[in-house]
């Protein structure tokens, strides 16, 4: 039976979700967390709709292992590509990013959007569907930016390389009179001083973190605990990464108390 005192359960194929985390223990810092990197299959983005799925499958089965009691998809490739599956796959309610990201963006007022994200991601239509669904006559492009998920696990979120290709990725996008740029993958809000500079004051970046979090808080209150539950955090990856413990640092302001190495085939 889910207990208020289970762990929330997040994952991602690495770093990027982290800044989902964030904003969930700045929401609910009472609440015990399980993080898992799938940093020995990242990047998701890249990969087939089928692969993505059996990734995401997999890794929600391990979180599963640890009795959590929600389970949040900080990845938008697998909440592209694999909400449902997931939702068919594990005994706990399931929150995606694509759906909060989308409310954030509207929220904006913003009548031109623009979507960043992973080539499946975008490949998916994911977000544009959602947009279309919710605001219609909200005018959408999206633009797959393959490069900026390794310049975030590089760290580089404020480093003139990466200017220089987010200028390519978004000139279309400034050019077509974009308000609102919504960053379709976890890892970008990384990237924001980079971002920011290239399409400049005028244009709203946008990600779903704090939208998850509102999300978590209206949808699933009844899970939420009304007092202090520890607060712990445990991070597992799949792969050993020194750029991970080196961004979750720097996310976090100190080392995590605990992070383990994981083998998840066999979940
Ligand atoms: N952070 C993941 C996302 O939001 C993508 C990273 C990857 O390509 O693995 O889509």
């Amino acid at each position: 039976m889910i207990q208020r005192s289970d762990p929330i359960g997040v994952f991602d194929s690495g770093v990027g979700g982290m800044t989902v985390l964030s904003a969930l223990r700045n929401r609910f810092p009472g609440e015990n967390y399980v993080y898992l990197g799938d940093t020995a299959r990242l990047p998701y983005g890249t990969k087939s709709a089928s692969t993505v799925e059996r990734y995401a499958v997999n890794a929600a089965g391990h979180l599963t292992s640890h009795g959590i009691k929600l389970l949040v998809v900080a990845c938008n490739t697998a909440s592209s590509y694999a909400l449902d599956a997931l939702a068919a796959a594990v005994p706990v309610p399931v929150v995606g990013v694509v759906e909060p990201g989308v409310r954030a963006a509207l929220a904006t007022g913003a009548r031109r959007i623009g979507v960043i994200g992973t080539e499946g991601t975008i490949r998916s239509n994911a977000y544009q569907d959602t947009l279309a669904g919710r605001a219609p006559l909200v005018e959408v492009e999206a633009t797959a930016c393959p490069l900026l998920v390794p310049l975030a696990e590089e760290g580089w979120g404020d480093h003139p390389v990466t200017d220089q290709v987010a200028r390519h990725y978004l000139a279309p996008l400034l050019d077509w009179g974009v308000q609102t740029v919504i960053l379709g993958c976890t890892h970008y809000p990384l990237l924001k001083p980079s971002l920011q500079r290239v399409v400049g004051p005028s244009v709203e970046l946008v990600d779903s973190a704090k939208a998850v979090a509102q999300t978590v808080a209206e949808d699933h209150h009844a899970l939420i605990s009304t007092g202090d539950t520890g607060g712990a955090l445990r991070i597992e990856l799949t792969d050993a990464s020194d750029r991970f413990l080196r961004i979750t640092r720097a996310i976090l302001g100190r080392d995590p108390e605990r992070l383990e190495l994981v083998d998840i085939d066999q979940a």
